[in-house]
């Protein structure tokens, strides 16, 4: 990676992966592009910046011309929530933004890294320990187009020897940027209100398990893979990763280490619990493990340590 194009750069996992890939490679070798929106984070002015509407291949093109990219970090998407009250504007952004982003590269030679998620797994697949290469039926449109998305980049891999490389992102949790229409966003959330307000009311019931990591982890885990030595790579789209599983009860337990005071309580949200059900409670992650020694560094009481640490300073809350 030389020249990276970050899509969807002012989104959760976008805004600390440009500041983060700046700082490894270089802040003139790293462009950020999004839609434009109303207020521009600082990341706009910190470095290279383009509008890029993944909806328009044409614009796509140009910054990779412009600033003659070498890889695609493409992360523009709508997430399971959001999904399913707009289902076709996630599947025309989630896999008509993909589509263009391939041609592109194919057209211009780029390596193409976009992550899947959990979310690419359904009821019938096997929910604990969920092996790398298993039943993939999701029940949502977030979860269709990730399958989708994991397919059409090996298809443009196999076809046309582009290089794309990916991993199944469990919910990540982080104090920068909120996440947006999620279902995992619970795990983000609960953390804001309980150093505001000393409690949550969370929408995911108790007793429901999903895979977690937190930001640090993902971060490296993009630059790992997408620095991976090819020969050593059996599988491409995507990998399993996860760094912890748990379910609301234990995340309040962990947060009570630090906030003893803190109670949590429940208002569940049908349609996110749906989802939720749906998707695995932990995953294997052996094959990422194997074949480019993934290794996440924080475990939920770290996490939450650090979580905690960072949102005082930001919130200016003691
Ligand atoms: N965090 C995502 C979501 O909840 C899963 O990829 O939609």
């Amino acid at each position: 990676m030389k020249k990276i194009l970050v899509t969807g750069a002012f989104g959760q996992i976008g805004s600390e992966l440009v500041a983060y890939t700046r700082k490894v490679y270089g802040t003139d070798n790293v462009v950020a592009s999004n839609i434009i929106v109303k207020n521009t984070p600082k990341i706009a002015e910190e470095g290279p910046y383009e509008i890029v509407d993944v909806q328009d291949p044409q614009q796509i093109a140009d910054a990779v011309k412009k600033y003659k990219v070498d890889t695609i970090i493409h992360l523009a998407a709508l997430l399971s929530a959001v999904g399913e009250t707009k289902p076709s504007l996630a599947w025309n952004v989630n896999m008509g933004g993909l589509f263009n982003v391939l041609e592109v590269a194919r057209e211009y030679n780029c390596s193409v890294f976009t992550p899947s998620s959990i979310a690419a797994f359904g009821p019938s697949t096997p929910a604990e320990k969920t092996p790398q290469d298993t039943i993939q039926r999701p029940t949502t449109m977030y979860g269709v187009t990730k399958v989708a998305g994991e397919l059409l980049c090996d298809y443009y891999h196999k076809r046309y020897g582009l290089d794309t490389r990916g991993v199944r992102f469990p919910g990540l949790i982080s104090y920068a940027t909120l996440p947006g229409g999620g279902t995992t966003d619970y795990a983000v959330h609960i953390y804001y209100d309980a150093i505001r307000k000393g409690s949550y009311t969370s929408f995911i019931d108790k007793g429901t398990y999903m895979d977690m990591m937190y930001m640090p982890d993902a971060l490296n885990s993009i630059v790992m893979l997408a620095e991976a030595d090819p020969s050593k790579l059996i599988h491409r789209n995507a990998f399993n990763i996860s760094a912890m599983s748990f379910e609301p009860e234990q995340l309040a337990a962990s947060i009570k280490k630090y906030i003893p005071n803190f109670v949590l309580d429940y208002d569940v949200d049908p349609i996110r619990q749906d989802i939720a059900n749906s998707w695995p409670n932990s995953l294997d992650d052996s094959a990422a493990r194997a074949e480019w020694g993934w290794s996440p560094k924080y475990n939920l009481d770290t996490m939450t340590k650090d979580m905690i640490d960072k949102l005082r300073i930001k919130l200016d809350i003691k």
